[in-house]
């Protein structure tokens, strides 16, 4: 395959098409990681991969990998004594003399060669058996060191897209390609064993015979090498359309998008799309299909024309009287199962590569990962607090080109209401997110009663925080899982956070009350509407029992009744907590404690209701603005 990279998606000129929006991908590093996948790196990394293979599959099942490892070894060294025993046969049946002694004397060496065979088939079965039960566990546990670690690293490593693609790619290929390079290990060891059975007797019948036999082999382990490394290019080089393809193949399938879809009439728009994208990855398949048959048929070929030569050896050895019958007979079998052992190895080393280069990735995006999670920290944080104090905090997401807050100062005491107000994209949510201890500031630092979080343990400190996100996650579980997550299941705590924002009256609907599953992805499941949605995550904050509560846009799409009961609530119950609280209906936050206003990432204001209202500025004009509307005559 040509190792430049396919056209880009997004340029593609001659679809035809008038120019329509696109999704804008992006390519991974090519030449960098094409680079990595010369067969030379390749063959210079495999005993590491194997090593790690072996590492994984002892983790995985000690028993199982010793038992795979040394019963494939005791089948090979049946192999070597079923041929060897076979030259007795050969000679004792080829041997002057009547047929019946001649069939006689090779009784013994046939008995031997019948026992070997199956002993030899037994020992494979159950390494097979042991194989079998190790590969699932292999795999398993892959799964979860990667989910270990996704699941820890910090937030901001998702915003990183580069980041986002390499685990896409290790969740996808990597951790699959773990449980075959181990199936491969096991693989190379059984097929080098049995190879090497059979050089050992080929060796012993006539010392030119085993140089003859690799001679054979080269031929078929070019082309196999060939076709493993064009098919993992072509996969690199795809990357980003196959990407492409499949987050449009989602907008056409995803009930989410449905909705959308049918209502802007989108369906050809994207199916045009879905076309264009797949149609280069289809290109690549052919193009690829049509230079690996020539590989392989050259590597057949070349293997043909090899064996012949070695036939023609072994005759020429055979006329010129240095090679007696039996032995060429042996050596003629000796020659087949070699060749077959051979081959397995060349293709299970050949899948080792193309597979460990998968596995490379993955392992590569484990030790990057491992970077991106939080140090391990000593520091207490106090589980009450007196004061929170946020120093000269600025914050700018990865990749993002304007920090999302600058230079922001201001103090939380316990027991507050403190409001975060300002237009769309001020920076509410990010400092919100600072605050959860979900982002780390650039510089500045936000200190608990004086204790830096940046030298505190992030999951203590996330569990005294209970959060009410603007994009809260409609996870697919149970109502109750839904509000009580992974916190310990209390009735009567239930009750009291599902009447904060009437959650109870959505779940006295639902057919199986809380034990509904809020997913239609599931049998008997019911489907929530977004405000109903809300209500449950409003509950989720109010269930949680932290001195810290940041509600972001709690009451968005809540109707003016619950709206009411949350405020009510957040009012009367959360006094022996501190609530921050972000919300665009600024008659909600008239009685907050203090109020903070954003304007492009920074605090430009901050008094109570009255004392904002008494000066001109950004909050005066929101909420006149807002109550002109309400007092307008209809
Ligand atoms: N994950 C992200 N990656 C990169 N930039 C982001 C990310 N989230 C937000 N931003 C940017 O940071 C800025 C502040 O966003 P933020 O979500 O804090 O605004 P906000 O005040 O909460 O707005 P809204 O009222 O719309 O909720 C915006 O310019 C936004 O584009
Ligand atoms: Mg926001």
């Amino acid at each position: 395959m040509d190792e430049t990279p396919p056209a880009d998606a997004e340029s593609d000129a001659e679809s035809g098409n008038e120019v329509l929006p696109t999704l804008n991908m992006r390519w991974v590093d090519y030449a960098e990681t094409a680079a990595t996948a010369r067969f030379t790196v390749v063959a210079r990394r495999l005993p590491a991969l194997i090593h790690h293979a072996l590492r994984l599959a002892w983790r995985a099942g000690p028993a199982d990998t010793v038992t795979t490892m040394s019963l494939n070894l005791m089948s090979g060294a049946f192999t070597a004594l079923g041929l060897l025993a076979t030259t007795g046969v050969l000679a004792a049946l080829l041997a002057a003399g009547p047929t019946p002694d001649r069939v006689r004397a090779a009784l013994p060496s046939l008995l031997l060669v019948g026992g070997a065979a199956v002993a030899q088939s037994l020992l494979s079965a159950a390494a097979g058996w042991a194989q079998a039960r190790l590969e699932p566990r292999v795999q398993q546990q892959v799964e979860m060191e990667l989910y270990e670690v996704t699941s820890r690293i910090d937030l901001a490593s998702y915003d990183d897209s580069e980041f986002y693609e390499a685990l896409m790619r290790a969740e996808g290929r990597g951790s699959a390609a773990a449980e075959q390079v181990v199936s491969d290990t096991v693989d190379i060891l059984t097929a080098a064993t049995s190879f090497a059975a059979a050089a050992i007797a080929i060796t012993t019948l006539h010392p030119l015979l085993l140089p003859l036999l690799f001679v054979t082999a080269l031929p078929e382990a070019w082309a196999a090498v060939h076709v493993a490394r064009s098919r993992y290019l072509m996969m690199l080089e795809t990357v980003g359309v196959r990407y492409h393809s499949a987050i449009l193949g989602r907008l056409l399938s995803d009930q989410w998008y449905a909705g959308d879809l049918r209502s802007h009439t989108m369906q050809d728009f994207l199916l045009t799309q879905y076309q264009r994208v797949a149609g280069i990855y289809r290109d690549a398949q052919l193009a690829l299909a049509r230079k690996n048959v020539v590989t392989r048929l050259s590597g057949d070929a070349g293997s043909g024309l090899a064996s012949g030569l070695v036939y023609i050896a072994l005759g020429l050895l055979l006329a010129a009287s240095w090679l007696p019958l039996a032995v060429a007979g042996t050596a003629v079998l000796a020659i087949r199962t070699s060749r077959s052992a051979l081959s397995n190895l060349i293709h299970a080393v050949n899948s080792c590569y193309e597979e460990g280069l998968y596995l490379t990735d993955y392992m590569t995006f484990l030790e990057t990962a491992r970077t991106h999670l939080p140090p391990p920290a000593a520091v207490e944080v106090p589980g009450r607090f007196a004061t929170i104090a946020v120093e000269d905090v600025s914050f700018t997401y990865p990749g993002g080109d304007q920090p999302a807050l600058r230079d922001v100062s201001l103090t939380l005491s316990a027991g507050q209401i403190v409001a975060l107000v300002g237009e769309n994209g001020s920076g509410k949510s990010t400092l919100a997110k600072l605050l959860a201890h979900l982002y780390a500031p650039d510089s500045g630092c936000i200190r608990w009663d004086g204790v830096d979080l940046a030298t505190a343990d992030a999951q203590a400190v996330r569990a005294h925080v209970a959060v009410i996100a603007q994009d809260h996650a409609h996870w697919p579980m149970t109502a109750r899982v839904n509000v009580v997550l992974a916190e310990h299941d209390d009735a009567g705590r239930l009750d009291r956070a599902a009447a904060s924002a009437g959650t109870d009256e959505v779940v006295a609907e639902l057919p199986r009350g809380w034990d509904t599953m809020l997913d239609r992805r599931f049998k008997d499941s019911h489907q929530l509407s977004g405000g109903q949605w809300q209500r449950i995550a409003v509950s989720r904050g109010f269930y949680r029992d932290a001195p810290l509560i940041i509600c972001d846009e709690p009451s968005s799409n809540l109707d003016a009744r619950a709206e009411h009961t949350l405020f009510e609530a957040i009012r009367r119950h959360m006094r022996e907590r501190t609530v921050v609280l972000i919300t665009h209906r600024l008659a909600n936050i008239r009685h907050a404690d203090v109020i903070h206003v954003l304007e492009h990432g920074k605090v430009t204001a901050s008094g109570t209701h009255d004392e904002l209202m008494a000066r001109e500025g950004t909050y005066r004009d929101l909420y006149l603005l807002q109550a002109a509307a309400y007092d307008s005559p209809a």
